[in-house]
């Protein structure tokens, strides 16, 4: 049999069981837990058993996951459609050794590239610049928008700014907030040639000249066409370049986290480096059943292509990781949604989930109802810190764990129609009421979640954290056989805007276009557009 029929197989023997039976054992929060430094990734909470978790190891291995792993971090040019070497893990190679692609170290034009980062940081953070702008779109933005955020109680620079969509509104509310002269626009495109990107460039560079700003002292670009950023007329003492082998949605950690080093200094986005680096090491040392992207893989995998749970909620108790979600959208579904496997042939099942999710409590005000009542299961994923970042509002961080770990709890457990009948009773319903207004108490509970644990989140875990997830992506990935690293998907849409362009603008007929999409083009021109 092999490890997918077993896993199959353990599945339909044990679906009805209830996850609170399993507790029986004395040790499962810590048998069914990982632990690296402080952090920690309790699984407890699922369906996963000793046997189930033999077979999803099983099938780790089975798939060769060390050694992939292993060619990834090797300089091997594992992204095959492209035939790149996948290396962002090299950008936060602080201390170690040299890192190769075909025989050459690239290390020494990273730790050049850093250092003319935190030179130029440290001279934006010294200086009169007040607001920086990062325009940016996908991993050029989610990336250091979603940090930034995250560490805002570490900065102690410049006010931080992104825009990404090419709606008009999402620029022009920007700018219309800044000083022109004391604004610094950072373009952030790996190719330099995204749309979005540059046509909000080009709006900010025309609103800078406008209103009294110098373009040539206050643009940076961040990107590997360092060409194209030329003919832009960006000053190439103000042009941070990076390799091919650093793909957009991984790219945080070198020039695309420009942003995020000028809000909090060089020092701290260091210890994001380091963070990220401690995730590397543990991922590439520790054994497969003691690995915390490994685990969380698998559990992932248990939930998505054998239990048939086709989404998982991210739900940070954490207000600050409010933008994880969406970067880890980006992230998961843009690096695991392919339907072809690497020898070309379709995939014999799902690949990617649908992630989604926001930051706890707000969520339980919003769509947790489903989860804990709708008729689909949705494996829960919360992160907690064991500290807050304000000392006087203690009492807020104990509520907000209370909250974490009731939803968890709640979700396991559920309420049984005996326990609702009573609460039924208690308020007075009588008869077939009673029934009635009970089932609607009722909870069904054996709903799976983990729980990511660490003390505080300071720039270290954030990097701990974002790497933990994408080494999480490339496990999956490499399980279901998929090359994670390049979005082929992403194309087509890019390609037929460039051909509607024109009938949008009037200035080509509907020829050709589908009978919608010429109606909705009518619809636009008849009222203004
Ligand atoms: O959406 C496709 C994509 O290529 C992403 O992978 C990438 O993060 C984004 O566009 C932005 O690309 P660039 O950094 O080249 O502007």
């Amino acid at each position: 049999m092999t490890a997918w029929s077993t896993l199959h197989a353990l599945h339909e023997a044990t679906a009805k069981r209830p996850i609170t039976e399993l507790f029986g054992a004395a040790d499962r929060a810590a048998a069914f837990s990982a632990q690296t430094g402080d952090m920690r990734l309790d699984y407890s909470k699922t369906n996963i058993d000793e046997d189930t978790r033999t077979a999803l190891l099983r099938l780790a291995r089975e798939c060769d996951v060390a050694a992939r792993r292993d060619a990834m971090f090797a300089g091997e040019r594992i992204n095959d459609t492209e035939n790149r070497a996948v290396l962002h893990s090299a950008l936060r190679n602080l201390d170690g050794g040299a890192v190769e692609v075909d025989g050459k170290d690239v290390m020494p034009p990273v730790r050049d590239t850093l250092a003319a980062m935190r030179r130029f940081a440290d001279e934006v953070r010294s200086g009169d610049i007040t607001d920086v702008v990062n325009i940016g779109i996908g991993g050029s933005d989610l990336g250091p928008a979603m940090a930034v955020k995250a560490l805002s109680p570490y900065h102690d620079g410049p006010r931080c700014h992104f825009v990404s969509n090419v709606d008009g509104a999402d620029i022009a509310d920007t700018l219309a907030r800044l000083d022109a002269r004391r604004t610094l626009v950072i373009v952030a495109s790996k190719t330099f040639t995204t749309i979005e990107t540059m046509t909000n460039a080009r709006t900010a560079r025309a609103w800078m000249g406008d209103h009294g700003g110098d373009p040539q002292r206050q643009f940076a670009a961040l990107s590997s066409a360092t060409d194209k950023t030329a003919d832009f007329g960006i000053d190439p003492a103000h042009v941070f370049g990076f390799e091919d082998w650093v793909g957009g949605r991984y790219s945080v950690w070198g020039p695309i986290g420009l942003s995020l080093m000028i809000a909090i200094g060089p020092a701290a986005f260091d210890a994001f480096l380091r963070g990220g680096q401690a995730m590397d090491t543990h991922f590439r040392h520790a054994e497969l059943h003691e690995s915390l992207p490994v685990m969380l893989a698998l559990v992932g995998i248990w939930h998505n292509q054998i239990c048939g749970h086709a989404t998982r909620a991210v739900l940070p108790y954490d207000e600050r990781l409010g933008m994880l979600p969406a970067y880890l959208q980006q992230l998961e579904m843009e690096s695991n949604g392919k339907g072809v496997r690497h020898d070309g042939t379709d995939s014999p099942r799902d690949t990617g989930p649908v992630v989604w999710g926001a930051a706890g409590t707000n969520g339980q005000h919003a769509f947790y109802q489903l989860i804990h009542q709708g008729t689909r299961v949705i494996p829960c994923e919360f992160l907690l810190a064991a500290e807050g970042h304000e000392p006087d509002l203690r009492h807020h961080h104990r509520l907000l764990v209370a909250n974490c770990l009731a939803q968890s709890k709640a979700l396991m457990e559920g309420r049984d129609l005996g326990a609702a009948m009573k609460i039924a009773a208690d308020k007075g319903f009588e008869g077939a009421e009673r029934e009635r207004q009970a089932r609607h108490r009722v909870f069904p509970g054996n709903r799976p979640s983990t729980t990511l644990l660490y003390p505080k989140l300071d720039p270290f875990t954030l990097g701990q954290i974002v790497a933990l997830y994408e080494h999480r992506v490339f496990v999956e990935g490499v399980i279901l056989d998929i090359n994670s690293f390049d979005q082929w998907g992403v194309e087509l849409g890019k390609e037929l805007a460039t051909s509607l362009q024109p009938v949008v603008d009037g200035e080509a007929g509907h020829e050709g276009l589908d009978p919608s999409t010429a109606a909705l083009v009518d619809f636009i021109h008849r009222h203004g557009g």
